[in-house]
């Protein structure tokens, strides 16, 4: 499973941009807006970092400000840049039509395995099923993954599922085992992969046993 960054902050993206493990980006209207600058501004300079998938996301809610706010931002780095667009009717027209144009897509806020078959249906590049916000409202969100792989597999769909609104270490878990594609993942939860107390424990002995050693 490809793991890549949830967040529209550069310090963010550039910590883990000098790790071998995270592959891409993904932003939001709302990620962006912490950061208080343009969304092309913030864009452009994360192409600068990351030399992978960056989903930039549509604002618009007509299917013609979709496509001009989606050429433009497509525009920013060609070879990078995936177009973020909403879970609703335009929003799937324009999918299908950015998919006839070759700008790969990520279709967002998918809450049930009817949304992805949707998707799936509309050529989606990636579909982002939200993990912590259907737990936050007493939704079974390992269901609904194992759901997506499942119908996803059954048909063949090429559209790989991107797990988002990620909360904890224990989701980013059960993505890998239910066979997701991507987990994007928000800096305070990718610093906890890496983390174990017994791995903390281990390093203290060996190093305080090294120092015993004479070094050849
Ligand atoms: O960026 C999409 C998704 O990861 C948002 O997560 O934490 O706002 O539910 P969250």
């Amino acid at each position: 499973m490809e793991l890549f960054i949830d967040t529209a902050n550069l310090k963010e993206i550039e910590e883990f941009s000098k790790t071998p493990f995270i592959k891409g980006v993904t932003t939001n209207p709302s990620l962006i807006a912490k950061e208080g600058k343009s969304q092309s501004e913030i864009i452009e300079t994360i192409s600068t970092l990351i030399d992978g998938p960056i989903s930039a996301e549509v604002t618009a809610e007509d299917e013609e400000g979709m496509l001009l706010q989606a050429r433009k931002l497509h525009q920013i780095k060609p070879e990078n840049i995936v177009i973020k667009l909403p879970m609703t009717t335009a929003g799937l027209s324009v999918c299908k039509k950015l998919h006839d144009e070759h700008i790969p897509t990520n279709v967002t806020l998918c809450f049930s395995l009817s949304q992805a078959l949707l998707a799936f249906e509309s050529h989606a590049t990636y579909v982002s099923p939200f993990l912590g916000r259907l737990d936050d409202n007493g939704w079974d969100s390992a269901k609904l993954i194992e759901e997506i792989v499942k119908v996803k597999k059954n048909y063949g769909y090429e559209t790989k599922i991107i797990c988002a609104s990620i909360r904890s270490v224990s989701h980013v878990e059960t993505c890998a085992l239910l066979g997701a594609d991507i987990a994007t993942v928000p800096y305070k939860v990718l610093k906890k992969l890496i983390s174990h107390p017994l791995t903390d424990s281990g390093l203290v002995a060996f190093e305080k046993d090294s120092a015993k050693t004479k070094n050849v």
